[in-house]
């Protein structure tokens, strides 16, 4: 075989081993999916390699198809049982899954064989405004309703409870008397946009070689 094309053999069945791989589960919008994998677009460490979700009417499998990164949809009988979900992830190599506005609880099989490589975003300042049901504009209407002088957002590790691993990084936003729910939201979210792509990285290339 000619050199460059032993080259060329070695990096094509090398990448899985030299790059890290990412899979995004969300749920709905998928605006931070979308910020995620253009972040990692022209990263030589890490990629986004596929996206999960639960609804198969989610907008984030249409910007999965603007992308051009795979996508995939179960149901939630498939998701307890396991085996199409362990399949998928399989053939994609992932070492780490992001979660990115998906709001079912992770069963036990994801987090025995992500431990310390599964995190989430949450849209308030943890551990207040967390848990079930708390999510999107949940979580802004009850933060106005309180009163509240900042919000923020919280990434963290994922355990078997909603919202309650150990949290990695949060980031502040402060909230004035004439701000509504809406304006929380969109300041939140300008902080995920910014935040969470980056954490992800530093995570990521923390993570101990796959052997
Ligand atoms: C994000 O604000 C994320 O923090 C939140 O859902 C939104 C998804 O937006 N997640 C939760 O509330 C989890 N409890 P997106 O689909 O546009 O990325």
């Amino acid at each position: 075989m000619p050199k460059i094309s032993v080259i060329y053999f070695l990096l094509i069945n090398t990448t899985h081993l030299i790059m890290k791989q990412i899979a995004i589960f969300a749920s709905g919008s998928g605006s931070n999916a979308q910020a995620i994998v253009e972040y990692f677009q022209n990263h030589n460490q890490i990629r986004v390699a596929c996206i999960l979700s639960n609804r198969p009417d989610a907008y984030v499998l249409e910007r999965a198809k603007q992308l051009n990164v795979p996508a995939y949809t179960f149901t939630r009988q498939e998701y307890q049982e396991g085996a199409t979900i362990r399949q998928i992830l399989q053939n994609h190599q992932i070492d780490f899954i992001v979660l990115a506005g998906f709001l079912w609880l992770i069963p036990g099989y994801l987090l025995e064989a992500f431990p310390k490589a599964m995190i989430n975003i949450h849209p308030a300042l943890l551990p207040k405004f967390g848990g079930k049901g708390m999510f999107g504009m949940h979580v802004h209407n009850a933060v106005v309703a309180q009163g509240e002088k900042e919000s923020g957002i919280s990434i963290h590790y994922v355990n078997e409870h909603y919202d309650e691993g150990d949290i990695i990084y949060q980031a502040t936003c402060p909230i004035t008397v004439s701000d509504t729910p809406q304006h929380v939201a969109q300041k939140v979210h300008q902080l995920e946009y910014l935040h969470f792509p980056r954490i992800i990285e530093q995570v990521v290339l923390q993570l101990p070689e796959r052997h």
